[in-house]
């Protein structure tokens, strides 16, 4: 299991401590790109990315949460992203289009889907994502509770994968994740786990995330 800690928890007054705790005890680094448009919240941009792409010793994950995903897919790759989603409700049929511009710059593609989004719109497009985002929660907001359905959501989506020879592909599941899940996370075919609250506001991060790697 890969642990994915979102800096959208992190302390941004001492973002360094938290990048470190990233590089020497997780896997990835999950970074949040919110617009206030596509979902109600602005979280950060360029500047933060950057500044992190500097001491990331770990590949950076982008999760776009925001309209146009395309418009920014150039900016995020060259500032240093070593992974790129984008919602499938921001981009509907050009999906397969942006999941080829992602991988124009040599980086790998990711397809996210909310909580409400049948998981069966997004099997047209497992032959090109590297990895499927399922959102635990709607995306906006950290801290909030983990939906239990999620569970029944990566079963569908593994066995699709398994089905069409494509069971390589990472499902990367988020929201609400903490070690309370992880295991049954883990059991329904999930990879990868985004986890920010239950990390960074833990008294030792390093532990909560040994935990999770199980
Ligand atoms: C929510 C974000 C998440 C968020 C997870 O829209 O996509 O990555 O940071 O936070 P927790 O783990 O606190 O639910
Ligand atoms: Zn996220």
């Amino acid at each position: 299991m890969l642990i994915a800690p979102s800096i959208l928890a992190a302390d941004f007054l001492h973002l360094e401590k938290d990048v470190e705790t990233i590089n020497r005890h997780a896997d990835i680094f999950h970074l949040d790109i919110m617009d206030g448009t596509f979902v109600p919240n602005i979280s950060f941009g360029f500047p933060v990315v950057e500044a992190i792409a500097r001491k990331a010793e770990k590949p950076m994950d982008v999760h776009l949460m925001i309209v146009h995903p395309e418009k920014y897919v150039e900016r995020f790759a060259k500032a240093g992203a070593a992974m790129i989603s984008f919602h499938y409700e921001a981009a509907l049929e050009a999906s397969g289009k942006i999941l080829d511009l992602i991988h124009s710059f040599g980086i790998k593609a990711g397809i996210v889907i909310n909580p409400d989004c049948p998981v069966e719109k997004i099997f047209p497009y497992l032959d090109k994502a590297d990895y499927v985002l399922l959102m635990s929660v709607f995306a906006g907001f950290g801290g909030q509770k983990f939906i239990p359905e999620t569970l029944d959501r990566i079963k569908a989506v593994r066995k699709e994968l398994r089905r069409i020879g494509r069971n390589e592909v990472d499902i990367e599941v988020d929201g609400g994740v903490s070690p309370a899940n992880s295991k049954d996370l883990a059991k329904a075919g999930a990879t990868i786990l985004v986890a920010g609250s239950a990390v960074f506001k833990a008294d030792d991060p390093a532990e909560v995330i040994a935990k999770m790697k199980g």
